[in-house]
């Protein structure tokens, strides 16, 4: 390389980088409970930043009842996923909302998902997702732009599939687990691994091979 790459300009409509999917429920003010997709989260130690619609029933719901599950489903869930997506929990639906955007009070129907009781929120966790975070939002803020609001939310307790966790451990096994990603609005789920951080506390059984270059 002499410096000088050959990218070129664009401007995309969405800046989706592929990032993990989940699924957050929170409670609605008739104590029903919603349930939506989101992909703008991530985690800063025990919280876990979102970014959400001002306009949505999730946002709603969480700036009056903080309480909420972040659910991760893996790759397999993302038809459910994308049944949840043209869905919206408040009624009636803004205009802000996307085209196509229809109100449905029984998400979890719609997706063809199931509730189970969370311990230390009211929301149901959603019982086909491997991990659930049981969180609440400590501060919900608008962002620069005025169209989303910033929540940060504090977990409270850790649901993990057995499967994905290293024996007699705490940790999640890295090659057991592979999150949903949500790439330029297109589902992928991940690939092999390449290898790790040098800060990682999974012990693993094998290796994974030297990165070729
Ligand atoms: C995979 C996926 C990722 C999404 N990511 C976000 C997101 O990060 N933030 C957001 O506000 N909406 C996101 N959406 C759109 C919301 O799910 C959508 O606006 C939905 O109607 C919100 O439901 P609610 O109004 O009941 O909260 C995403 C949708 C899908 C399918």
């Amino acid at each position: 390389m002499n410096g000088i790459s050959n990218r070129i300009a664009i401007e995309p409509s969405v800046l989706y980088f592929g990032t993990p999917v989940v699924l957050l429920s929170t409670e609605n003010q008739d104590g029903s409970f919603n349930l939506a997709p989101m992909s703008s989260a991530w985690a800063l130690g025990q919280t876990v930043v979102l970014g959400l619609g001002r306009d949505g029933q999730t946002a709603r719901n969480l700036g009056q009842r903080p309480d909420l599950v972040i659910n991760l489903p893996d790759p397999a869930l993302w038809p459910a996923v994308e049944r949840l997506a043209p869905l919206t929990g408040r009624d009636p639906v803004p205009p802000t909302k996307a085209a196509g955007c229809r109100f449905e009070p029984d998400k979890f129907g719609a997706a063809g998902l199931h509730g189970e009781p969370s311990h230390m929120v009211r929301p149901p966790r959603v019982a086909e997702c491997p991990l659930q975070l049981e969180a609440r939002a400590e501060r919900v803020q608008p962002d620069v732009s005025g169209e989303f609001v910033i929540v940060e939310a504090a977990v409270r307790k850790v649901h993990a599939d057995p499967r994905l966790v290293v024996p007699g451990t705490d940790h999640v096994d890295p090659a057991a687990w592979s999150p949903l990603i949500y790439n330029f609005r297109h589902y992928f789920g991940l690939g092999p691994e390449l290898g790790h951080s040098y800060r990682t506390q999974a012990p693993r059984k094998v290796e994974a091979p030297a990165v070729q270059r």
